[in-house]
């Protein structure tokens, strides 16, 4: 009797043949078993931040911080104005779930506005659609604290304790920039002197700035200076020398620092030549400028404070809920990354 393979006989046949070469390598019959894996849905929700500059244009370097940070979407809004705020932080988090990652970052050079408008939005924040705040107008506040930490690690290497006591010039320090380093310093217990070519502003910008700094800080004091004997008469005997004036401008020339006793720390901020203190280079990093006096410059200075930014946009990208990211705060990021280093 004839048998007829039929095409499917061949198919059983050869898998059967394919199963038996299977268990001759594995030596036993495999067995697959198919487990359900539960993909838990990632929370998709970009990640905004609202950034409010008192500008007529919003600050590229913030922006470009901001993206590098993490944020999926950047939303300036320039020429900004308190008046404005409740309207815009309502309608940005009432269109959100309560905890979406929504941020808000207040710059601009105009800090006193800046400051106003950072109020309004805390007070507009509406529970449960609290998010974190980031004040920063013009760098201010994360400048400072970078300021003020290098300069503690780098008197710590000299042998200071702390800045207790000590005696701090903040070199055309009315600016963003040196009130809010003033203000970190007086918190800390040095005794803080800002100068300026304008008596009677300086006068009572230490006197508001000394109410600020509250309890326990120390009395900071507004001195006038524009020339050359005023400035020597001024930082002869300081422990340290913050250079924050106006970019481009030299405010102690080499004549004047050739005059001064050792002993000292200077930090020069100012990126655009002349520099705030004549022999001192952006890259300076705790060197030796003049016998005994030990400089940090912009470049070294600046690196702190990019870092302490992007450390603040990162952590506020990731917080759910109100927290406020000021120079309070910038200040112990700046610490916080030094003692890392
Ligand atoms: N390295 C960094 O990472 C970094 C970051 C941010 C900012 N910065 C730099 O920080 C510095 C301060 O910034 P800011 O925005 O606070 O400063 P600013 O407002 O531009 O200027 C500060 C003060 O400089 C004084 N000034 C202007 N022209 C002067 C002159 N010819 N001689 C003496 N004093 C003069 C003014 O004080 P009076 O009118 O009261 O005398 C002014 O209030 C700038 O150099 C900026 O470029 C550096």
């Amino acid at each position: 009797m004839k048998f007829k393979i039929t095409k499917e006989m061949r198919k059983i046949t050869q898998e059967k043949e394919l199963n038996r070469q299977i268990e001759s390598i594995l030596g036993k019959k495999t067995i697959l078993e198919l487990t359900p894996i539960i993909i838990k849905k990632a929370d998709l929700s970009d990640k905004i931040c609202f950034f409010f500059d008192t500008d007529d244009n919003a600050s590229p370097f913030d922006i470009n911080m901001a993206y590098d940070a993490g944020f999926d979407i950047v939303v300036p809004i320039s020429k900004m104005t308190a008046d404005q705020v409740p309207k815009l932080v309502q309608d940005a988090i009432f269109s959100r779930k309560p905890k979406a990652p929504t941020t808000f970052f207040i710059g601009g050079s105009n800090v006193k506005e800046a400051e106003k408008i950072a109020k309004e939005v805390i007070k507009s924040l509406i529970p449960p659609f609290e998010c974190p705040v980031i004040i920063d107008p013009r760098g201010s506040h994360t400048t400072a604290s970078a300021i003020v930490a290098l300069t503690l690690q780098v008197a710590r290497i000299h042998g200071f304790l702390d800045l207790s006591g000590k005696k701090i010039i903040c070199l055309g320090g009315t600016g963003p920039v040196g009130q809010i380093a003033a203000l970190i310093a007086s918190k800390i217990n040095a005794k803080v002197i800002i100068t300026s070519r304008r008596e009677q502003f300086v006068k009572e910008l230490a006197e508001k700035l000394t109410i600020k700094a509250g309890k326990g800080a120390t009395k900071i004091i507004g001195e006038v200076a524009d020339t050359d004997e005023q400035y020597l008469k001024i930082v002869k005997d300081a422990d340290i020398i913050w250079s924050v004036g106006k970019a481009g401008v030299q405010i102690l020339s080499n004549k004047i620092m050739n005059q001064l006793p050792p002993n000292k720390i200077i930090v020069d901020i100012n990126l655009v030549p002349p520099y705030g203190i004549e022999g001192i280079k952006p890259k300076h990093d705790n060197n030796e400028i003049y016998p005994g006096i030990f400089g940090i410059g912009a470049l070294a200075l600046g690196r702190l404070k990019a870092n302490v930014e992007g450390q603040i946009l990162k952590e506020a990208a990731a917080t759910k809920g109100l927290k406020i990211y000021d120079y309070n705060y910038a200040f112990n990021v700046a610490k916080t990354l030094l003692a890392r280093e």
